[in-house]
């Protein structure tokens, strides 16, 4: 079946979607963008796109940083969304990305005489990274770039090029990913997702001054955490010691929902299996995220 993606303001077959290779986002990473995922609920045989608004609305913060204006509104974008999805008539969990780009065909770096364009691509998508089994990480040797360097606050594409580095040296050394510190030795997130800890039955997360990208997920997990299961977060500065002790360990973020670490630099965390704390997360997490808990619908945009 065709797949479309929005483009230029118009729904296009995928292998029409194309960019000119002067493009100035492609030669130097001037776009801003946002992962989205679309979850199937097979009871309602519907198709929820999860916290779009949110997901807007950090969009529109990282143009703001970036000399970017998004040519539609945050409303705009959900509906285009939408209607992408529906166009693609997915019948399961799906992927979206939308982008924010400098689109002059210009060589310089300048951020101004340079315009906006929007695209949203999409995919049919599973789990990102296997949920099911704990991951075994390391502490990075690369470091968060800064927010006085490349603002992570921004979802940035050139930012990207640290999480490689990070997510690389980590597989090739034999890990399924990474912690990374900033430059004061302060622990941040994973290569592209948010980090928590679990410490006497309480949530740890770094705070969102600690050169992180403030993630949706993380957001959403300090809120059903807290409301469903009475689990309050501290949100506050992490020492990389502190990762070798904890009870459990998760990363979170859209791609990696909510996958569990049960290792890191080759010390077990608690009994070296998936715990109980972040087993009950995921579980909460897939339901709210499917739709299936009234309380959270409303982060569930029904495509269909
Ligand atoms: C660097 C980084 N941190 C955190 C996250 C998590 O953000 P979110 O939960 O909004 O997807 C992402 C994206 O998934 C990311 O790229």
């Amino acid at each position: 079946m065709t797949e479309y993606y929005f483009m230029n303001g118009e729904y296009v077959e995928a292998e029409k979607a194309v960019i000119p290779v002067r493009t100035h986002a492609f030669l130097y990473g001037t776009a801003v963008f946002e992962g989205i995922r679309a979850y199937w609920n097979e009871e309602e045989k519907q198709l929820y796109v999860f916290r779009a608004k949110e997901h807007y609305e950090r969009l529109e913060r990282s143009a703001k940083i970036m000399y970017m204006e998004c040519p539609y509104t945050v409303d705009e974008c959900c509906e285009i969304t939408k209607k992408l999805m529906a166009k693609n008539e997915y019948k399961q969990d799906a992927y979206m990305r939308p982008t924010l780009y400098k689109s002059a065909q210009k060589v310089g770096p300048g951020l101004y005489d340079n315009e906006d364009s929007f695209m949203i691509v999409s995919n049919k998508m599973g789990d990102y990274i296997d949920t099911s089994k704990g991951l075994k990480v390391c502490v990075s040797s690369w470091r968060r770039n800064s927010d006085n360097a490349i603002p992570p606050r921004a979802k940035v594409a050139g930012a990207y090029a640290n999480s490689a580095l990070i997510k690389t040296d980590a597989h090739n050394a034999g890990f399924d990913d990474a912690v990374v510190l900033d430059e004061e030795g302060r622990v941040t997130e994973g290569s592209a997702m948010n980090l928590f800890l679990v410490q006497n039955g309480k949530l740890v997360t770094t705070m969102k001054t600690d050169n992180i990208l403030v993630g949706v997920t993380r957001n959403t997990i300090i809120e059903i955490a807290k409301n469903e299961l009475g689990i309050e977060t501290e949100e506050r500065a992490i020492d990389r010691t502190e990762l070798y002790i904890s009870d459990e360990a998760f990363y979170c973020g859209t791609g990696a929902q909510i996958s569990p670490i049960t290792e890191i630099d080759s010390r077990k965390l608690g009994d070296g299996k998936v715990g109980p704390i972040v087993t009950k997360l995921q579980k909460l997490y897939f339901d709210v995220v499917k739709g299936k808990v009234a309380k959270y619908k409303h982060w569930c945009m029904p495509v269909y």
